[in-house]
């Protein structure tokens, strides 16, 4: 869209809408949701609408990531039992700036290699880990108005969100993307691997019992067919959804 200026007052009149009747909606802040499977590109826009909105990003695949290398450096496999309760509160994380701590130290490029692509699922399955982390996500929303994306932040985490949006593309696309970001990082790998792990992670994600990946309730779904200004569309429809609100 080639004007950004002309969508930025009426944003932020919206905003400044969403704020006043927040209360309404939600114990909290203002909350716009953003699901989808892996790949979808959900950061890239999350990130671009906070920044124009003002509100903050919340990125809940860091913090389910950052858990499970915690538990995986600890040797904890993903089973439900006292090992892992004792091993869970063990894993002091906290969000600063959008960013995930752990123990004080950022371990944002840790939690995105390979290795944590092919055993999160297992452990974000668990409901143990999943109320422990619940209660997290929901206090970042106490703090500021947030963005956040992740597969149950529209059914499960924030149901009562201002604007949901389920983000998805088809599996060659994403696993285009994916092999794109870990090029970015040094990170060599072959496509049919990625496609691969995509979709034994999307099967994880969307056939677990609690809190599964689906199109919650409510939501404007939007599809992308490329990774090239595949964003911008979507960013596009975004904001008119929340002008027409
Ligand atoms: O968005 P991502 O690829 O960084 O997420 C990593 C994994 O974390 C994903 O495969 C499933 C899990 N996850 C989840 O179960 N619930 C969320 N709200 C976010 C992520």
């Amino acid at each position: 869209y080639g004007d950004h200026r002309d969508l930025h007052y009426p944003l932020r009149r919206q905003r400044q809408m969403c704020i006043r009747d927040s209360h309404k909606r939600h114990a909290a802040g203002t909350v716009i949701t953003i699901d989808g499977p892996a790949g979808a590109g959900k950061s890239t826009i999350a990130k671009l609408l906070a920044a124009r909105l003002g509100f903050e990003y919340l990125d809940t695949g860091a913090i389910y990531r950052t858990v499970t290398f915690c538990l995986s450096r600890k040797s904890v496999p993903p089973v439900e039992n006292d090992i892992l309760r004792l091993a869970l509160i063990g894993c002091r994380i906290k969000i600063e700036g959008g960013r995930v701590i752990l123990d004080g130290k950022d371990v944002s490029g840790q939690i995105r290699s390979q290795e944590i692509d092919r055993i999160v699922s297992a452990y974000s399955a668990l409901p143990m880990i999943r109320s422990y982390l619940i209660n997290i996500q929901r206090e970042q929303a106490v703090l500021a108005d947030l963005v956040a994306d992740g597969r149950d932040m529209g059914s499960v985490v924030f149901p009562k969100a201002a604007l949901k949006i389920y983000l998805d593309a088809d599996v060659s696309v994403r696993a285009e993307r994916r092999m794109l970001e870990l090029a970015a990082r040094g990170e060599k790998a072959e496509i049919r691997e990625i496609l691969e792990e995509i979709r034994e992670r999307d099967r994880k994600d969307r056939e677990r019992e609690t809190s599964p990946l689906l199109v919650p309730e409510g939501s404007h779904v939007a599809v992308s067919y490329t990774h090239l200004r595949a964003h911008e569309t979507v960013l596009d429809l975004v904001c008119r959804l929340l002008l027409e609100k």
